[in-house]
């Protein structure tokens, strides 16, 4: 067979745009900072937002905001980095997964998860973003905290109250807003993720759709009980994943949101197989098989691509269903197998070429992903001499996962493995008429 043809993208290091090296990407004035710069008291717990705001504190607490310190894959990255540094960069991984709790001094070196705060526990929390005042940084969580300001959103002309002073922010409404913790670069400067910066080049940023307008849809409704009918947006944030701890959610709210991960997964890519209409019996047949990125604002995949799993599996079977050439089925590990894997995902690679699972023990990350609206075509040479009677049936599907279930066994999370489920994001089918010779 054939090597593929796959585009190796190298991701550049990130600098020049604020970043102050590694070493100011350890221990940060404004998201890491040696003495606390909020007090970890003057910031309002989700619950008591909750009592006016009953629909925006439902949807987050099932979201992936109100789960990022309780991430049992989060915990155990975090438990193996104190581990490996002794402490010393304790503060790295949490200063967007919980921006109060780091910036208010609940995050010492060697501290263990059981004995934080709840505000801390609560991880991307209402006040994490409805008090960020302004953003210092497109990246590593670049919001300043103001926890004695007003309240900030997207109404224009809020009502009043005893209980809040509001204001309107321009910044909230916009795809930067989110960049603050969703752009991420390792201590070393290895830019890990960067769905912002693949927006910033994108055809959705040209017309001004912005984060926001998928992840936050809009409805009418009342921000408060009784108040006056407004646009809203969701704060369920539906992404590539369901919460893997079980109890997190309830069983009916985790069977919604599976729904709603396969409603934003399905048709994000399309597949489309190129294929001649025959062969003869014995020669080898060439296929096209075209991956396209719909999504209009970033790569597919995009965000952690190197713990997501994306890739094309390629089956192609006989008059007799008997499969003749298979790449990207599953194996007895469950990961997907083929030698020239069509891989869409990325991967994080040592200094000596090695795949690692660590971020921190990664000097390159090489890319697969598609851009956004951009398609890549992968020629596959199948030996047909194994067919028995035609014609052949080709199936490609584009198939996603949240994770593998091998990182997961490595981190120690077995138990976790078998609630990953794997998405069909898009699916084509061809023949090819098999001829003698
Ligand atoms: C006692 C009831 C009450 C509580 C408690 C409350 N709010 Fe509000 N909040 C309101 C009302 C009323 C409005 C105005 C709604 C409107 O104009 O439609 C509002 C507006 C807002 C807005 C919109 C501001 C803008 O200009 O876009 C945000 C954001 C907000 N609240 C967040 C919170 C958060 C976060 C908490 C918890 C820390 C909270 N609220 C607690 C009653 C409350
Ligand atoms: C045009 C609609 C659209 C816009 C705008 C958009 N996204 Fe997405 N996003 C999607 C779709 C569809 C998916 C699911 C496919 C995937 O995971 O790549 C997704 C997935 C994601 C994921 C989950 C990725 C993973 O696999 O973990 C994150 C995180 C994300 N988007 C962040 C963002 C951010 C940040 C922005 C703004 C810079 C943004 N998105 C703008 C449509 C959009
Ligand atoms: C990850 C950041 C984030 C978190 C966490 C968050 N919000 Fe929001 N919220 C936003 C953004 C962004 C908007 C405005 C969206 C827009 O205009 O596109 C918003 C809008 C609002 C509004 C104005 C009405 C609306 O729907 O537009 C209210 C009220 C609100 N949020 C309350 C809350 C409450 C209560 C919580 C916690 C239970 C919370 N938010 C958690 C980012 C967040
Ligand atoms: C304060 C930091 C912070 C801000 C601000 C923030 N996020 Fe997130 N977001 C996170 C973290 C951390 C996670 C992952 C939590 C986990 O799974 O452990 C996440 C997860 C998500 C996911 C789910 C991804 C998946 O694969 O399931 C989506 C979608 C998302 N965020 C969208 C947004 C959008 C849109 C905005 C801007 C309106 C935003 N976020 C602002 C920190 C943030
Ligand atoms: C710049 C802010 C930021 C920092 C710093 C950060 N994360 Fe995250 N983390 C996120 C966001 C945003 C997501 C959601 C990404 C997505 O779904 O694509 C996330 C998701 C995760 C997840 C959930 C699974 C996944 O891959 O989506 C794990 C595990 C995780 N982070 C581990 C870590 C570790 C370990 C560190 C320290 C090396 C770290 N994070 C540092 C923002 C951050």
């Amino acid at each position: 067979m054939k090597p593929l043809r796959l585009i190796l993208t190298l991701i550049p290091l990130g600098c020049g745009d604020g970043s102050s090296g590694s070493d100011g990407l350890l221990s940060d004035e404004l998201s890491m900072p040696r003495v606390p710069t909020v007090a970890l008291d003057s910031f309002a717990s989700a619950e008591d937002c909750g009592v006016c705001h009953q629909a925006h504190y439902a949807e987050w607490a099932a979201s992936a905001h109100a789960y990022a310190m309780k991430d049992p894959v989060f915990r155990a990255f975090v438990a193996i980095r104190q581990e490996n540094y002794a402490g010393e960069q304790d503060k790295f991984c949490l200063q967007c997964h919980s921006p109060i709790g780091t910036r208010g001094g609940d995050i010492v070196a060697g501290f263990e998860f059981a004995d934080l705060q709840p505000i801390t526990l609560e991880g991307v929390t209402c006040e994490s973003c409805h008090k960020a005042a302004s953003l210092a940084r497109p990246f590593n969580s670049g919001h300043v905290l103001d926890p004695d300001g007003p309240m900030r959103g997207t109404i224009a002309a809020p009502l009043g109250g005893s209980f809040h002073e509001s204001q309107f922010s321009p910044l909230h409404g916009g795809s930067a807003f989110c960049a603050g913790c969703h752009d991420l670069r390792e201590a070393s400067g290895l830019v890990l993720e960067r769905p912002y910066a693949e927006w910033q080049e994108s055809p959705a940023a040209a017309v001004g759709v912005q984060c926001q307008d998928c992840h936050m849809p809009r409805y009418e409704g009342q921000a408060v009980a009784g108040g006056p009918t407004r646009t809203l947006h969701r704060h369920t944030w539906i992404g590539a994943g369901i919460p893997l701890l079980e109890g997190f959610v309830t069983k009916d709210e985790e069977a919604a949101l599976r729904v709603e991960v396969k409603r934003l997964l399905a048709g994000a890519a399309r597949v489309d197989i190129a294929a001649p209409a025959f062969v003869r019996a014995g020669d080898e047949v060439d296929l096209d098989i075209t991956v396209k990125n719909n999504i209009s604002a970033h790569n597919f995949p995009t965000g952690s691509t190197f713990n997501r799993q994306a890739w094309v599996e390629v089956v192609v079977r006989d008059g007799d269903g008997r499969v003749v050439f298979a790449t990207g089925t599953l194996d007895a590990r469950g990961e997907p197998r083929g030698s020239e894997l069509l891989q869409l995902g990325s991967v994080l690679v040592d200094a000596r070429g090695r795949r690692v699972l660590l971020p921190w023990r990664a000097t390159e990350h090489v890319s697969n992903a598609i851009e956004p609206l951009r398609e890549r075509v992968f020629r596959l040479r199948v030996a047909t001499a194994s067919a028995g009677r035609g014609p052949l049936s080709v199936e490609a599907r584009v198939l996603f996962r949240a994770f593998s279930p091998e990182a997961l066994r490595a981190l120690g999370l077995d138990e976790y493995a078998a609630r990953l489920e794997v998405h069909e994001v898009s699916r084509d089918v061809a023949g090819v008429e098999l001829r003698p010779r």
